[in-house]
């Protein structure tokens, strides 16, 4: 029996599965919600003789699909993708999304933006009014990358973005590393008034390899409830 949270995660992903039709190039999300959606690929996979190719966005997501059957190639193979389906950490009334709490929003916004549509699949309760009470990640090398975050705080303060605090992302006692080798700075802006703007503003720092803001991405959100109810928005 599944829990509450898991059962919306669950019905979203199996409801967005039905999108992915026999022959599609399909991008792999990564994360809990993400994780469920590969093993329902998976399993239409086995028991339907659906064939698919997935191209996964993360170590991750690469390891499960390969693990429940899904045929795994890489972007350049596929080079575009008729569809992807990805978790979020939030979604806002525009469908702009807050990504990367698992650390893979670089990958995950190159395989969506090749992509002819892009599904996320959430709980409703990543749904807000203005995208920012979750922290933003960004993607830095890690050369410099200290010279790197004081430019990023300088820069937000100069653009009065309120509750400027950044972070270095932790393993344990090491940084965090990216699957492209990277480090991960959170920004806990609170709330982002403008992110088209604040998107473009931090990466055009040089050190920054990408935010995980994903604006005019996403096409549609599937909203998983616990008590089995799906809802769709596009
Ligand atoms: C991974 O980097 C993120 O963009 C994920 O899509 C996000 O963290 C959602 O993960 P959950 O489905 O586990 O909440």
């Amino acid at each position: 029996e599944l829990s509450p949270i898991d059962k919306a995660k669950f019905v979203a992903a199996k409801r967005a599965a039905a999108f992915v039709e026999d022959g599609m190039r399909v991008g792999l999300g990564t994360g809990s919600t993400a994780a469920w959606l590969v093993r329902c690929l998976g399993e239409m996979v086995r028991d339907d003789g659906l064939r698919i190719r997935g191209v996964p966005t993360s170590t991750r997501t690469a390891v499960l699909a390969r693990e429940v059957g899904i045929e795994v190639i890489s972007l350049d193979e596929a080079r575009w993708l008729d569809i992807t389906i990805d978790g979020a950490d939030e979604f806002d009334g525009d469908l702009n999304l807050i990504k990367g709490g698992g650390g893979a929003h670089l990958q995950e916004k190159i395989v969506a933006t090749a992509s002819d549509q892009m599904i996320v699949i959430t709980d409703a309760s990543k749904e807000v009014e203005t995208l920012g009470a979750f922290p933003l990640p960004i993607e830095v090398i890690p050369f410099g990358w200290q010279t790197t975050r004081a430019l990023v705080e300088e820069t937000l303060v100069s653009m009065d973005v309120l509750g400027r605090d950044i972070s270095l992302r932790m393993n344990g006692d090491a940084p965090f590393i990216t699957d492209e080798g990277n480090h991960i700075l959170d920004l806990n802006l609170k709330r982002i008034g403008n992110p088209r703007q604040l998107a473009m503003v931090i990466n055009q720092m040089p050190g920054v390899v990408e935010n995980g803001l994903f604006i005019d991405i996403c096409d549609t959100v599937v909203i998983g409830h616990g008590d089995g109810k799906v809802e769709v928005r596009d």
